[in-house]
């Protein structure tokens, strides 16, 4: 534990996907200052050579400070916020936030940040913490050009690729389209699955079935285990699923399109998230809709590929 950031690199949020992430710098042989509100988190990195930092206003002394937490609040909260990263008189040069938050959030953020002369980047990822943890996460980030070409050994670090698409926050933009789907997608295979169960084909069968037909995907096959075998771990919970598709919602509003797949499924997991409002994972949507459905679930108990 230290009160002083000594890494050029900081990292803010040892959340699911923040401890994933982190790891994977410290792993590819960078030196890493973390803070994370809750500070037993820190400990896997603490023991993988990680610095633990004590006091999150200290990590204004790192270069550039990676942020992964819940939402828009809690970034402006640890940047701007009482013994936030601002609260001193250093400055790293740059943060690179990795949530998913809102466009006009960011902005209010990107605008806070170069009025004290940090620069600012918006990088969300496609890709779970197993998925981080298999190196194979999509970084697709937003902001000044330099500013990217300055991290993208980093972000390429963190997982299979990174992308750049564009100034200002179209990285938000591309992360609530992409979760967006993620939820249309999720509400649409738990769906059929029922029909198909209550037809007489057993879930891993049908399943594996989709994985191996065009419609599969990396997306598909990693719920499978989570719907076969009805384990529900979490790896993104419906209250964090509502909020994309109340971002998604806004954009398309914001945008001036019609997106009406997308409103059925808000509402959907809009009721999911009051039924589980705690720490399960979003496919418990399979429950739910079974419920509506008159169906009882059993687990298959069945060893399926999670296709990572
Ligand atoms: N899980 C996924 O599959 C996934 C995939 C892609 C993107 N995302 C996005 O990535 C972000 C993190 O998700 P996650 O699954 O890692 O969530 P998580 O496990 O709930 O972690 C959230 C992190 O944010 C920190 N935090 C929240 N509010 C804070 C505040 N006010 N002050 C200080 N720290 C605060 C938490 O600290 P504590 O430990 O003290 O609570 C924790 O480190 C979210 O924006 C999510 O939408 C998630």
């Amino acid at each position: 534990m230290s009160s002083k950031a000594s890494h050029d690199i900081g990292w803010i949020g040892l959340g699911r996907m923040g401890e994933a992430m982190a790891a994977r710098l410290v792993k590819a042989g960078h030196g890493l200052s973390v803070w994370n509100r809750t500070a037993s988190k820190a400990d896997p990195l603490a023991q993988i050579g990680a610095e633990v930092v004590t006091d999150k206003a200290a990590m204004a002394h790192c270069a550039t400070v990676f942020t992964m937490v819940s939402t828009t609040d809690d970034l402006k909260d640890i940047l701007f916020g009482a013994g936030g990263v601002l609260s001193g008189n250093a400055r790293p040069k740059r943060v690179v936030d990795m949530s998913s938050i809102s466009d006009t959030g960011s902005a209010e953020i990107r605008k806070g940040l170069t009025d004290v002369g940090v620069a600012y980047l918006s990088a969300p990822v496609s890709g779970n913490a197993k998925v981080a943890k298999a190196g194979k996460l999509l970084v697709v980030a937003s902001g000044p050009k330099a500013e990217y070409d300055a991290v993208q050994p980093l972000l390429a670090a963190l997982g299979r690729a990174a992308m750049y698409v564009g100034e200002g926050e179209l990285s938000r933009v591309w992360k609530i389209a992409h979760n967006t789907m993620f939820g249309v997608i999720i509400q649409s295979l738990c769906e059929i699955t029922l029909m198909a169960e209550k037809a007489g084909i057993a879930r891993h069968v049908f399943l594996e079935s989709i994985n191996q037909s065009v419609l599969g995907s990396m997306y598909t096959r990693y719920k499978t285990p989570a719907l076969v075998n009805l384990d529900f771990t979490t790896t993104f919970t419906p209250k964090l699923l509502l909020k994309d598709m109340e971002l998604g919602i806004g954009a398309a509003k914001q945008f001036g399109v019609v997106m009406p797949t997308a409103s059925v499924t808000r509402d959907s997991i809009a009721s999911l998230a009051h039924q589980y409002p705690g720490d399960i994972d979003f496919s418990v949507l399979l429950l739910e809709l079974a419920r509506s459905a008159g169906m009882k679930l059993e687990a298959e108990n069945v060893k399926v590929g999670d296709g990572l």
